[in-house]
């Protein structure tokens, strides 16, 4: 009785565990349009991410263009000053796989997305071999559980705990933004 219990016990956990309510292929893209937040943001080169980096960046909007690419809205901050940066990623044709011209060619991917509540992107500059990783919301912050699955992803492509940033903890330049959210 006691193993049955037990076996029951994990099953629960295991179907709980943030997975099952998240879309990992066949994307409907045109569901990541609109608001989002930049949440947790990684890379196995720190400098990238830190602040003065060229990948420190905040994400406001995302636009889905006739010609399948994605706009995107971005702040980021020049000399300490809030400066806004758009950028088109274009789409490879495969499902969710996009190239990026912003500090070198740049391939990026959905890893998973909850169209009404976030989505992780996975970037690698392959001349360089750097990855990048971004949790970004529909809401200024989310969950902790969220948060220590996004650690756990990471962790997965070989990027250690000290090489997340929460950037919800820094200013994401909300003052920039177009609906006025401080
Ligand atoms: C997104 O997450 C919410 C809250 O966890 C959940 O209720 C909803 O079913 C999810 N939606 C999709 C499309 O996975
Ligand atoms: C798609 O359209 C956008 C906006 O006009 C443009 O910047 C981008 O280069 C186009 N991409 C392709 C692959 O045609
Ligand atoms: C980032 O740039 C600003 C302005 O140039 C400078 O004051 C600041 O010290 C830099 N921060 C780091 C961590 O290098
Ligand atoms: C990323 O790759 C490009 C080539 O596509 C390279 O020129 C660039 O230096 C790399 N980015 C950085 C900042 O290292």
């Amino acid at each position: 009785m006691k193993l049955l219990l037990l076996c029951l016990g994990l099953t629960l956990v295991c179907a709980q565990e943030g997975t099952s309510d998240v879309v990992r292929s066949n994307f409907d893209i045109p569901k990541i349009a609109g608001e989002w937040y930049s949440i947790l943001l990684a890379s196995d080169h720190r400098e990238k991410i830190e602040e003065n980096g060229s990948m420190r960046v905040f994400v406001e909007h995302i636009d889905v263009l006739e010609n399948s690419s994605l706009s995107f809205k971005f702040h980021t901050k020049v000399n300490g000053v809030c400066t806004e940066l758009p950028l088109v990623s274009d789409s490879t044709g495969e499902d969710g796989i996009y190239t990026i011209s912003y500090d070198g060619n740049n391939k990026f991917r959905i890893l998973q997305v909850n169209y009404s509540r976030h989505i992780i992107f996975y970037l690698e500059n392959f001349s360089d071999s750097y990855q990048l990783l971004e949790l970004y919301a529909r809401e200024p912050d989310t969950s902790p559980e969220l948060k220590n699955e996004f650690v756990e992803i990471c962790q997965k492509y070989g990027i250690v705990k000290e090489n997340i940033i929460d950037l919800t903890r820094v200013d994401r330049c909300f003052q920039a933004r177009g609906n006025g959210v401080a």
